[in-house]
C-alpha cells in the first residue's frame, strides 16, 4: 500500500481549496498540487497573469500564487487526469444549505460532494487517500466511503483502494493565509493510522507536531460544526447585549472589554456588529439543528437554532432602526451603504448582513449607493437580485426627478457614493471607512443626514462635530434617561 504523497489533487478551487492548496504547495515544494474545478471561468482567473484578477481576494495570496503557480501548483479543468494521478485527493466543494426536499433549510446539500466522490471512484487509480475538507455534516465521510466502495467491481481483483480522512478547515477569510501558515491546530480524523500519518507528514513540514490532533472521524466532523457554533454563539450573545446597552445607556464595547478580561471568556469574538455572515456559521449551526432533531433532541436543536434566530432578527432590527431614525420613511431617500462583504479583507458576500439590510431598505423604497473596495457590482446584483442603475451620474440625475425608489447603483468611490445622501450606513469594517473626512462629507450630504455605524469603527466625536446625526451599534450612552 502506497502512503508516499507526490501528487495531490484538490477538487474545488474556491475560498477553501484555493488558499489551502496554495499554502501546501508553498510549504511542500516536492509535492505537485493540482487544483481542479468544474467552473472553467474560475480556473481561467486562477491562471490569469494579472494577479489582481484572481477569483478571490485574500491578503498574501497573490504572493504565494506568484511564487508557486506553474512550478508545483497548477489550476486546471482536467478533473479526470488529475484525479487519476493523485495519491491524495482533497474534496473542497461547496456544501450550501438544502433549499428543498428532506431537511430543507437546515441540512447541507451534499450533491456536489457526492458528485466529487463519484468522480474519484471512477477515475482514481491504485491506492488513494480521500480527504474531506468541505464543511460537512457528521457521517459524511461514511457516505463518501460507501460511494467509493460501491464503485469496486464485485468478485474481481480490486484495482483501486481508498482511505477517507476528515481534515476540517478552520481558516477564517481575510486572514486565511496567516491561519493556514500558523494554525491553532490541525485536526485529522480517520481510522487508518498510515493514512493519518501521510497527511500529518504534509502538515509537519511547517506545523509543530503537538498542534496536529488525531481523532476518530466523527469527532473530527463534529468538532468543526461545534467550533463554528461556539464562535457564532458569542456573536449572537454580544449582539443581544448590545441591544440591551442601547436601551439602558451602557456601551457594549465597555461591557465586552470588561468580560473579555476574564480568561475563561477571553477577549476575541466579542465585537458587536450587524450580525454574523460568511458561508459557514449559519450553515454549520443549521446542520447541528438538523442533526439534533434527527436524533430526537429538540431541546438541543432549539438551543442552537436560537443563535441563528437572534442573528436574523438583529439584521432586520438595523434596517428598521434606519427607517425609524429617518422619520419613518425612506421612500426615494438616498442611503449610502459603505461595505457589502461579510467582513473586511475579503470579496466574499455569502450570508453578508449587507444583503438582508439592503433588501429591507430597497423594499422600503430607498435609493441605495453601494460601495465596497473588493466586491464587484455583478456580485451585488446577484445577491440583491436586482440590476443596478447604469452610472452614478445617471442615478443622480434621476434622483433630481425623484423617480429612484427601490433602486441602487454601484459607487466606484466613497465621495461619489456619499453625495446628496440622507444617511450613511457602515456595514463592513474596511479600514478606509474609519479615516473619512467628516467635515468634508457633511458639506456634500442632504441634511439632516444620519450616520449609522454598525461596525463601531468611526470616531463618534468627529462625526458629531461635523453636525451629522450619529448612531453606533450597542452604544446607549445618549439614550440614558
Ligand atoms: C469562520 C470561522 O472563524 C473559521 O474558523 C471557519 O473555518 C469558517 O468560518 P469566517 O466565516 O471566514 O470564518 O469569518 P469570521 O472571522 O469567523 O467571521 C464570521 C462573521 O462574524 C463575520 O460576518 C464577522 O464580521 C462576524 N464577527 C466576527 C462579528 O460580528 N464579531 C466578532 O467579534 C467576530
Ligand atoms: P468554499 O468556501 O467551501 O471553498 P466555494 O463555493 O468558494 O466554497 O468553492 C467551491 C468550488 O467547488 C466552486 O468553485 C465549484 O465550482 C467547485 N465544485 C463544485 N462541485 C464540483 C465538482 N464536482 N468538481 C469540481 N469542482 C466542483
Amino acid at each position: 500500500m502506497k502512503y508516499t504523497i507526490k501528487n495531490i489533487c484538490c477538487i474545488g478551487a474556491g475560498y477553501v481549496g484555493g488558499p489551502t492548496m496554495s499554502v501546501i504547495a508553498s510549504k511542500c515544494p516536492n509535492i505537485n498540487v493540482n487544483v481542479v474545478d468544474i467552473n472553467k471561468e474560475k480556473i481561467k482567473s486562477w491562471n490569469d497573469l494579472n494577479l489582481e484578477n484572481l477569483p478571490i481576494y485574500e491578503p498574501g495570496l497573490k504572493e504565494i500564487i506568484n511564487k508557486c503557480r506553474g512550478k508545483n501548483l497548477f489550476f486546471s479543468s482536467d478533473i479526470e487526469t488529475n484525479i487519476s494521478s493523485a495519491d491524495m485527493i482533497f474534496i473542497s466543494v461547496n456544501t450550501p444549505t438544502k433549499k428543498k426536499g428532506l431537511g430543507a433549510g437546515e441540512a447541507s446539500d451534499l450533491k456536489w460532494v457526492e458528485a466529487s466522490a463519484r468522480q474519484v471512484a471512477k477515475f482514481a487509480s491504485g491506492h488513494t487517500i480521500v480527504v474531506e475538507k468541505s464543511t460537512l455534516p457528521v457521517k459524511t465521510a461514511e457516505v463518501i466511503m460507501n460511494i467509493l466502495e460501491a464503485s469496486q467491481p464485485v468478485g474481481e481483483f480490486k484495482k483501486k483502494s481508498f482511505d477517507v480522512l476528515s481534515n476540517p478547515e478552520f481558516l477564517s477569510e481575510g486572514s486565511a493565509i496567516q491561519d493556514l501558515e500558523n494554525p491553532n491546530r490541525v485536526l485529522i480524523g480517520g481510522e487508518n493510522i498510515n493514512a493519518i500519518l501521510a497527511l500529518s507528514n504534509i502538515y509537519m513540514k511547517w506545523v509543530p507536531k503537538n498542534k496536529i490532533l488525531h481523532t476518530n472521524i466523527w469527532s473530527s466532523e463534529l468538532a468543526k460544526l461545534t467550533a463554528n457554533a461556539f464562535l457564532a454563539q458569542r456573536i449572537s450573545s454580544i449582539n443581544s447585549i448590545g441591544v440591551l446597552c442601547e436601551a439602558t445607556g451602557a456601551d457594549v464595547r465597555e461591557v465586552a472589554r470588561a468580560i473579555g478580561t476574564d480568561n475563561r471568556i477571553g477577549s476575541k469574538f466579542l465585537d458587536a456588529g450587524p450580525g454574523f455572515g460568511g458561508s459557514c456559521f449559519k450553515k454549520d449551526i443549521l446542520n447541528l439543528v438538523y442533526l439534533s432533531k434527527y436524533f430526537g433532541l429538540p431541546e438541543v436543536a432549539n438551543f442552537w437554532e436560537s443563535v441563528v434566530t437572534l442573528n436574523n432578527w438583529h439584521q432586520h432590527r438595523i434596517s428598521n432602526l434606519i427607517v425609524k431614525k429617518l422619520f419613518g420613511t425612506i421612500t426615494g431617500k438616498k442611503i449610502c451603504i459603505l461595505g457589502f462583504a461579510f467582513k473586511a479583507n475579503t470579496n466574499d458576500t455569502r450570508e453578508s448582513a449587507a444583503i438582508s439590510i439592503c433588501k429591507d431598505l430597497l423594499d422600503e423604497g430607498a435609493f441605495l449607493s453601494i460601495h465596497d473596495p473588493k466586491v464587484s457590482s455583478k456580485q451585488i446584483e446577484i445577491d440583491l437580485n436586482s440590476a443596478p442603475l447604469s452610472t452614478s451620474t445617471d442615478s443622480l440625475e434621476i434622483l433630481n426627478l425623484n423617480i429612484v425608489e427601490s433602486s441602487w447603483y454601484f459607487a466606484d468611490n466613497i465621495i461619489d457614493s456619499i453625495e446628496g445622501a440622507d444617511a450613511i450606513v457602515v456595514l463592513t469594517e474596511w479600514p478606509e471607512y474609519s479615516s473619512l473626512d467628516w467635515g468634508k462629507i457633511a458639506r456634500s450630504v442632504r441634511n439632516p443626514c444620519c450616520v449609522f455605524d454598525a461596525r463601531s469603527i468611526l470616531k463618534k466625536e468627529d462625526v458629531i462635530k461635523s453636525g451629522l446625526n450619529f448612531w453606533k451599534i450597542g452604544d446607549g450612552s445618549k439614550s440614558k434617561k
